[in-house]
């Protein structure tokens, strides 16, 4: 599915995630963890940071310096709404440039999981380019040793969704100098991965 059809789909939930998620602890408890092996606490990218905010809210709080990027502008819309002081980009991840930056902590929580197969790869190669020295990403994806794509309904919209496998990932982060710190199945036995990388 082209990017910008999966926008259009949150688009059309970006209110109901607002509501439903702006308490939500999903993802927060490994986002803690990946705070932790941060070294410095400078900036911070949320990439599909959903109409809630709820990990800018956590960063803020650790003193981070927090920018959320999301393909749908009615998510991004909602998120200016209850946060109004953070830089925002309404932007593919596929197609968005990282400014003359580098980034101390990059999350992508579901979102990354929805590109097309052939962008995994250059995204997470972008992610990785994109981090400090001792900066940390943290990414959740579909498990298993097999690339390939599925389909899912949610809230009554059709979604995709791709993985490359763990092994694939681990060896596009170890080309790209990060360390894998934390690998975790952590909705077992759901197929959802999530992975801490440090920058060496
Ligand atoms: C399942 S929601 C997760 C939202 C947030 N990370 C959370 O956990 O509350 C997935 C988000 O990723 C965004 N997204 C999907 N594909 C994207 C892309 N190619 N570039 C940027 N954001 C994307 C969606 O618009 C949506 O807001």
């Amino acid at each position: 599915m082209h990017p910008e059809h999966t926008a259009a789909r949150y688009d059309r939930i970006a209110q109901w995630w607002q509501t439903q998620h702006q308490a939500s602890l999903y993802g927060i408890p490994q986002l803690e963890r990946a705070i932790q092996f941060t070294l410095k606490k400078q900036l911070a990218l949320d990439i599909g940071c959903g109409s809630s905010g709820r990990f800018i809210k956590v960063l803020s709080k650790h003193g981070f310096q927090v920018e959320g990027l999301d393909i749908s502008s009615e998510m991004i819309d909602l998120a200016k709404q209850l946060h109004p002081s953070i830089t925002f980009y309404r932007a593919d991840i596929c197609c968005w440039n990282p400014p003359l930056k580098l980034y101390s902590l990059i999350v992508a929580w579901d979102s990354t999981f929805h590109l097309p197969l052939d962008m995994q790869e250059p995204v997470t190669k972008k992610l990785c380019d994109a981090l400090e020295p001792g900066g940390v990403l943290m990414f959740t994806c579909g498990g298993g040793h097999r690339g390939g794509e599925i389909s899912g309904t949610f809230q009554g919209q059709d979604f995709e969704y791709s993985t490359l496998g763990v092994n694939a990932f681990l060896k596009i982060l170890d080309e790209r100098q990060c360390t894998c710190l934390h690998l975790e199945y952590e909705q077992y036995p759901e197929n959802h991965v999530y992975i801490i990388a440090q920058k060496t």
